[in-house]
């Protein structure tokens, strides 16, 4: 039998997340999981009971955060321009490119509940965004002029597999920046400093109360 939660992740995130600003960029808001709804507390394994894989969706981490605002305070980085943000989450840096001015803005990620969450958070933002699905990473980038990637860095396999990506896109002069808050498996060299912030982060999921986070400009390999 096919569990409600998968055959319906509009109704889940709807059901599970509270629409509200994001800490440092409030003029973004997103469904989010909040401490008094039950997706706080459930884990792993409720959630695969239900179908649903790990909802990164449902926070705006402070990679994510960064660079979406560094777009809103500089628009002219992305007016204009097509974007893709890669491993969008709940889509906070494809929102904050369309809402500075981007012609066209893409967000991928490879949960389909994310795909669902991006198209919601996007329409409470008033803004469009094109959903793309699947694992982008073992083909050349598609055309687009500037590429996101926020907090990416937080699993080993990963974020090599996206730091070779995204050296490759850099290499055939697109503009890739990465927002990370100094995870354990970001590169520490062939990235230049774009803007930094101090995020305001859960204590329950960051173990500390804010992060300081860069917006690097990705070199080429
Ligand atoms: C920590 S979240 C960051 C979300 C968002 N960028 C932000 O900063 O709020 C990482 C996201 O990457 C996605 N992801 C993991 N592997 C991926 C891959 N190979 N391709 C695309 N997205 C991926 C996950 O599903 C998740 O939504």
């Amino acid at each position: 039998m096919t569990n409600p939660a998968a055959a319906d992740p509009d109704r889940f995130i709807l059901d599970n997340t509270i629409l509200g600003p994001t800490a440092l960029v409030p003029e973004i808001r997103l469904h989010l999981a909040d401490a008094v709804l039950a997706l706080w507390e459930m884990t792993e394994v409720e959630l695969q009971e239900k179908g649903v894989p790990p909802p990164y969706w449902a926070f705006a981490w402070p990679g994510g955060q960064a660079i979406a605002r560094l777009l809103l305070d500089q628009p002219e980085l992305v007016r204009g321009r097509h974007v893709l943000d890669l491993g969008a989450g709940g889509g906070i840096g494809a929102i904050a490119a369309a809402m500075a001015g981007a012609a066209s803005v893409r967000a991928n990620d490879i949960d389909r509940f994310a795909l669902a969450a991006i198209q919601l958070n996007a329409a409470a933002n008033g803004v469009s965004v094109d959903s793309l699905g699947g694992d982008l990473l073992d083909r050349p980038p598609p055309a687009c002029d500037i590429i996101l990637a926020g907090d990416l860095c937080y699993e080993r396999p990963m974020a090599g597999r996206v730091l070779t990506w995204m050296r490759a896109a850099s290499a055939t002069g697109k503009l890739v920046m990465l927002g990370d808050p100094g995870r354990s498996y970001a590169p520490a060299d062939g990235l230049e400093t774009i803007a930094e912030y101090t995020v305001p982060v859960s204590l329950d999921l960051e173990d500390r109360e804010q992060r300081e986070t860069t917006v690097w400009k990705v070199l080429p390999a």
